[in-house]
C-alpha cells in the first residue's frame, strides 16, 4: 500500500518519490527539489478552516495574560490590549537541575524570553497599556535597563495610539535592547547617569507632563505579571511548586508573584503558597543586604524606613553604584522594595546574591540545556545552585526558575563568554572582573578544505 506522507520531486515530468524518512533531500531519480506530500484522500482533513478556530476560540484567550483575566478583572474586554504575549512554556529541565546539585525532575524553567518583545515584560506592558488605554493616555513613558523599553517600544508600535518616551542610562543597556527601542520607534533619551538615575527623572517627567508611567511602580503592570505563575501552576497541573526562584531588580515580579499566590490562596483556588527566593547579582544587592544582613523585615507596613535611607546613604556617600554584567538588574535603589519585603513574608522567602562569573557560568548551563536566556535570567539558577548547596532547597523538592529573558538581548556577552580570544573576552568580560568560565563552546578555525573539515568534525566526535 501507497505510503500516506512521502517526498516527492517537483519536476512533473520525473515524478520521482523518496520515504519521509530519507534524508538526501535530492531526488533520487533526478537529484531536483523534493516537496513533503501527502495523500489527503486517506487522512482526516478537517471539513472547513473553522477547525481550526474552535481551538482558539477566543482571541483574548490566545493571550498567556488575558485567559487568566478572571484573575485580574480590572478591565472590559473592549478595552484590552494584546499583541499575543504570554504563550510561554515551563519546561522540565534535568541537566540543568544535575548542573544545581538537584534531582531529575525537581526543577522546572519558566521561559519567559518566548514573549513578543523577548522578555517577561509584555505580560505586564499589555495589562499597563490596557490600563492607559482606559485611562485615556496619548503617551507612556518608562526608565529601563533594557527590557521595558524594548516591550513599551513594541507596544507603541504595535497599537499606533500611543507614543512611547524612553529613558535609558548612558552605556548601561544591552544592543540587543537599545535596537529594540530604536527600530520600533520610541522617542530614547539616553541620560548621563545610571538606572537609578533614569527612573527618578522619569518619575518627574512623568508627573510634570501628565505622561502615563510604566515602571514596575505601576501597579497594573504587576496584575499581568501575575500571569506567569498562573501559567507556571497550569504547566505543572495546578500542583503548587516547593520554590520560586526569580531575579531580583526592581522587584516588581516577586512583588507580583507573591500577590498572585495571596490571592490564589484567600479565593480558595490553592492550599498552600510556594516559598520564594530572590537572586540578586552581588555588584546590585540593595535586597540582599536589606533583608538578609540587616534583617529588614515587612513588620505589617511598619519596616524600619531609616535601615533604608541609611543604606542609600551609604551608598552616595561612598560613591557606589550599581556594577554587574547582568545589566537588567543593575539597580541599587529598587522601586518595589516595601512590596518585596511584603512578599517575603507572603511567602517565606529568602533573599541571595550571585556572583556575575556564576550567573554566566549557569546561563552557559541553561543555554546547552535547551533555552537561551540572558545573564540577569541565569542568575535565578546561579541563585539555586547556591541555595541547594546551602541545604536551604532540598534537592528532591520541586522548583520552578524564572528565565526572564531571551538570549538575543545580549549577544556580545554571549559570544565573549564562548570566545577564544582573549581581547574579546577581556573587552567585555575581563574588565568587568571575571577571570575564567567554566563551559565556554570555542569556534573551530578551520581552513576551507574537505580533508581538514571533516579532520576537525571526527576530532570533535
Ligand atoms: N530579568 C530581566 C531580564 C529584566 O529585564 C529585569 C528587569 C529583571 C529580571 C528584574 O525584574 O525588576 O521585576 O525585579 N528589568 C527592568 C527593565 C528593570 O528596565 O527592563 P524586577
Amino acid at each position: 500500500m501507497a505510503e500516506l506522507l512521502f517526498q516527492k520531486c517537483i519536476n512533473p515530468h520525473c515524478g520521482g518519490t523518496a520515504a519521509h524518512t530519507d534524508t538526501a533531500f535530492a531526488c533520487p531519480k533526478c537529484g531536483g527539489l523534493l516537496d513533503v506530500a501527502y495523500d489527503w484522500d486517506r487522512l482526516p482533513v478537517p471539513t472547513s478552516l473553522k477547525h481550526f478556530e474552535a481551538k482558539w476560540a477566543d482571541p483574548l484567550d490566545f493571550s498567556g495574560v488575558w485567559r487568566f483575566r478572571e484573575l485580574f478583572p480590572f478591565a472590559p474586554d473592549g478595552k484590552i490590549v494584546t499583541i499575543g504575549e504570554g504563550q510561554t512554556l515551563c519546561q522540565r529541565a534535568d541537566a540543568v537541575a544535575a548542573y544545581c546539585g538537584m534531582n531529575p525532575g525537581q526543577l522546572f524553567l519558566q521561559y519567559e524570553g518566548m514573549n513578543p518583545s523577548g522578555s517577561f515584560k509584555d505580560n505586564g506592558m499589555s495589562a499597563a497599556f490596557t490600563h492607559a488605554r482606559m485611562t485615556g493616555a496619548t503617551r507612556a513613558a518608562c526608565a529601563s535597563t533594557g527590557n521595558t523599553s524594548a516591550s513599551l517600544a513594541v507596544y507603541c508600535a504595535a497599537v499606533r495610539d500611543m507614543r512611547g518616551v524612553i529613558f535609558i542610562g548612558s552605556g548601561k543597556i544591552s544592543y540587543g535592547k537599545l535596537s529594540q527601542a530604536l527600530e520600533h520607534g520610541a522617542l530614547t533619551l539616553q541620560i548621563h547617569g545610571d538606572f537609578d538615575d533614569a527612573l527618578r527623572r522619569v518619575q518627574q517627567v512623568s508627573k510634570q507632563l501628565g505622561i502615563y508611567l510604566v515602571n514596575s511602580v505601576n501597579p497594573f503592570r504587576l496584575e499581568g505579571q501575575k500571569s506567569i505563575m498562573f501559567r507556571v501552576l497550569e504547566a505543572l497541573r495546578w500542583a503548587v511548586p516547593d520554590w520560586v526562584v526569580v531575579p531580583g531588580g526592581n522587584l516588581g515580579n516577586v512583588s507580583s508573584f507573591a500577590k498572585a499566590f495571596r490571592e490564589l490562596s484567600e479565593l480558595g483556588l490553592i492550599s498552600r503558597t510556594p516559598r520564594l527566593a530572590v537572586i540578586n547579582a552581588a555588584g546590585a544587592d540593595t535586597f540582599y543586604q536589606l533583608y538578609e544582613k540587616q534583617g529588614l523585615r515587612w513588620n505589617d507596613g511598619q519596616f524600619d524606613q531609616s535601615k533604608i535611607d541609611a543604606y542609600y546613604e551609604s551608598l552616595d556617600v561612598t560613591g557606589r553604584k550599581a556594577d554587574t554584567l547582568a545589566s537588567a538588574i543593575e539597580i541599587n535603589r529598587p522601586v518595589n522594595l516595601p512590596k518585596a519585603l511584603r512578599a517575603m513574608e507572603w511567602c517565606n522567602g529568602v533573599v541571595r546574591s550571585a556572583a556575575d562569573a556564576d550567573i554566566l557560568d549557569a546561563k552557559a548551563r541553561v543555554g546547552a540545556g535547551g533555552l537561551g536566556c540572558e545573564p540577569a535570567s541565569a542568575a535565578s539558577v546561579a541563585g539555586l545552585r547556591q541555595l541547594v548547596r546551602e541545604g536551604v532547597i532540598d534537592k528532591d523538592e520541586r522548583v520552578v526558575c524564572i528565565l526572564t529573558g531571551h538570549v538575543l538581548k545580549d549577544s556580545d556577552e554571549t559570544v565573549a563568554y564562548h570566545s577564544a580570544d582573549q581581547v574579546t573576552f577581556d573587552a567585555k568580560l575581563g574588565k568587568r572582573g571575571v577571570k575564567a568560565v567554566a563551559f565556554a563552546n570555542r569556534a573551530v578555525p578551520v581552513e576551507n578544505d574537505l580533508d581538514a573539515i571533516v579532520k576537525a568534525i571526527e576530532a570533535s566526535a
